[in-house]
């Protein structure tokens, strides 16, 4: 059981990005929502560390139940297209402790920091079997930037989300 009260949402240090890696990876290869061959990639939570501001949420005991990555600046984003925008990759909650806010307080942080650093547009990328995600993005006003779909690989077709801050 997954105590959800007291939570803290805040920067990772590197003593979490063991967690970070775990988290992610088994969220997405247990939801089947990415391929083996992107597992590394989901994994590298020190490489990102340095593209990317990486947040977690942390319950009553401390234990990482959520993270995510921000992009304030650089081609982590992959989807940005000025320094104007602002990106989100690799949003998980665990589940034992989805549907009750986490994803969305998380991505409200995001939102949050994103103007605060004077960035006019938030896009994100999303596979199309993330429906608990689209819902929660279109919940907190998101809409489609179909125009920058794209496909990484042969078969992957992501869709991309825009909110403008
Ligand atoms: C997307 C994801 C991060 C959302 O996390 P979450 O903490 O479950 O998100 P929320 O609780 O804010 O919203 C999820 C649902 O719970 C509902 N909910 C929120 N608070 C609730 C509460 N107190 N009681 C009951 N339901 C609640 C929301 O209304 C929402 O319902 P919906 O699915 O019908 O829209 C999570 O589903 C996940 O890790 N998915 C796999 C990874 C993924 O797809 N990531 C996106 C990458 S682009």
């Amino acid at each position: 059981m997954v105590d959800v009260s007291p939570l803290r949402i805040e920067p990772a240090v590197p003593a979490d990005y063991a967690r970070i890696a775990e988290l992610t990876v088994s969220v997405y290869a247990d939801g089947g929502l990415a391929s083996p061959a992107y597992h590394p990639e989901l994994a590298d939570v020190a490489g990102r560390a340095g593209r990317a501001q990486l947040l977690v949420v942390r319950d009553g005991s401390d234990r990482i139940i959520g993270s995510v990555a921000l992009v304030l600046d650089g081609d982590f984003g992959e989807v940005t297209e000025s320094d104007d925008e602002a990106a989100v990759r690799m949003l998980v909650v665990d589940p034992a402790a989805q549907g009750r806010g986490i994803g969305e307080r998380l991505m409200t942080e995001c939102l949050d920091r994103a103007r605060a650093a004077g960035k006019k547009r938030m896009v994100l990328s999303t596979g199309p079997l993330m429906t608990a995600a689209h819902r929660l993005y279109e919940r907190l006003g998101f809409t489609r930037l179909p125009e920058r779909d794209w496909t990484p690989v042969p078969g992957i077709d992501l869709r991309v989300y825009e909110l403008e801050l």
